[in-house]
């Protein structure tokens, strides 16, 4: 199969950017997308020119580093699919691709495909956790939760923290994320008890870190790899509405 590629250039926070156009060829159906991405850095580097810089770690969909925009869509157009896991079979020969960064102002281009997704760690840092001991994995056993709530607690820990859905979002917001982290916790015993203070200080982080407000668009659900619901953006208000008036 062979490709002709728009991918976004910029050596720097400071340069301008632009979509420069590379032809790959030869790319296997069977290969994944950062593996066609691994033969054009290859004959990049083979001609002396500087590969294209992107994010990637586990290529298994559990890390949320794959952070690209294909084709307009944050983790192209496969539905639930990470960059990573994308593959090839879903394009065509001759296919014209366009790879582009996440756009939002709370991550701030590093180089090329790369952008600063540290806000979303300092979300975690204001209050994701349980500050106390819960003991190790077998501890678990001995304090039974009901079905639904662990079913809705694993529904919400499903989320890679890949930052998808703030790129997909139209005000660049990061409520998807970070009510995740909040319903996760709030539903089970041993996060109830600092609910109060968790939901505070995470959505006023959310709010320093310079991301936008919903507005019900529903496109970080649409973006979202591990198809995280909107219902848990309703759980987080009612968090939040909750702790106003305690
Ligand atoms: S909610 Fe979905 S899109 Fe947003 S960070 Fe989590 S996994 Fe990624
Ligand atoms: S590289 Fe880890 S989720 Fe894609």
């Amino acid at each position: 199969m062979d490709l002709t590629l728009h991918i976004w250039r910029q050596k720097g926070p400071k340069d301008n950017g632009k979509l420069e156009i590379y032809n790959v060829t030869g790319i296997d159906t069977d290969q994944s997308f950062l593996e066609m991405l691994d033969v054009l850095n290859e004959n990049l580097i083979k001609d002396g020119k500087e590969p294209v810089a992107f994010d990637h770690d586990c290529r298994e969909g559990i890390c949320g580093m794959c952070s690209q925009v294909i084709n307009g869509r944050p983790h192209g157009p496969h539905e639930e699919t990470t960059v990573c896991q994308l593959h090839m079979r879903r394009f065509k020969d001759g296919d014209e691709i366009f790879i582009e960064p996440w756009r939002a102002r709370a991550f701030p281009l590093v180089k090329d495909l790369i952008v600063d997704r540290s806000a979303l760690d300092s979300i975690i840092q204001a209050g994701g956790y349980v500050s106390c001991r819960t003991g190790g994995t077998p501890d678990a056993n001995t304090h039974p939760i009901g079905k639904p709530i662990a079913d809705y607690a694993m529904d919400a820990a499903e989320c890679i923290g890949c930052g998808a859905c703030v790129a997909g979002c139209p005000n660049s917001s990061a409520m998807l994320f970070t009510s995740a982290k909040v319903a996760q916790l709030a539903v089970q015993p041993q996060g109830k008890v600092e609910a109060v203070q968790r939901v505070k200080s995470m959505t006023a982080e959310l709010k320093a870190q310079g991301f936008g407000n919903c507005t019900n668009h529903y496109e970080c659900q649409a973006s979202c790899p591990k198809g995280i619901d909107v219902k848990f953006i309703a759980k987080l208000n009612r968090e939040y509405i909750k702790a106003l008036v305690k």
